[in-house]
């Protein structure tokens, strides 16, 4: 895992991802805004992602089968930031980024399974009247602890 100076890093990925196209669109911008490893949960659009992506050549690309089998592989130290736009989640305008954490979002069609919103140290959510496509909702989640740099 690629690690920088300020000992700060952060990974992203989908649960049950259900477009290559979308997987496509998170992992350039991961590469482009300082992910420093991807990942897939489920088994919808996995080998795809891994096949017609250069992003998955540049940086770690890792598949997991299950929620549980990614919970289980989290890098020691990080925090699980569930993405989803649910009344629990707090506001991503106060959020504070952890230095070190996973960014989890839902699926295009179910969100974030409710095994995933309990187990997400911290869950945030961004004003929209709908719920967004979910590479976007990963591009701004990125963008935002890129000029909001973590703290804590
Ligand atoms: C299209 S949405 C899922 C919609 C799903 N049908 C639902 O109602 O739960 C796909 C993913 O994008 C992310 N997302 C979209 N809009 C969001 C928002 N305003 N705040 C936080 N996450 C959002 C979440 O990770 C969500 O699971």
């Amino acid at each position: 895992m690629v690690d920088n100076f300020e000992n700060e890093y952060f990974g992203i990925g989908i649960q049950n991802g259900k477009t290559p196209e979308n997987l496509g669109v998170l992992w350039r911008t991961a590469q482009n805004l300082g992910a420093s490893y991807i990942f897939t949960i489920g088994n919808r659009y996995a080998k795809q992602a891994c096949d017609t992506h250069n992003a998955v050549k540049s940086m770690p690309y890792f598949h997991y089968d299950t929620f549980q089998d990614f919970y289980d592989n989290i890098p020691k130290g990080a925090r699980l930031v569930g993405v989803e736009l649910d009344d629990t989640a707090v506001d991503l305008e106060t959020f504070h980024h952890p230095r070190r954490c996973v960014y989890l979002l839902g699926a295009e069609d179910h969100g974030l399974s409710k095994q995933a919103i309990e187990k997400s140290h911290f869950l945030v959510k961004f004003k929209s009247q709908l719920s967004l496509n979910v590479s976007v909702a990963g591009s701004i989640v990125m963008y935002d602890r890129g000029i909001n740099k973590p703290r804590s």
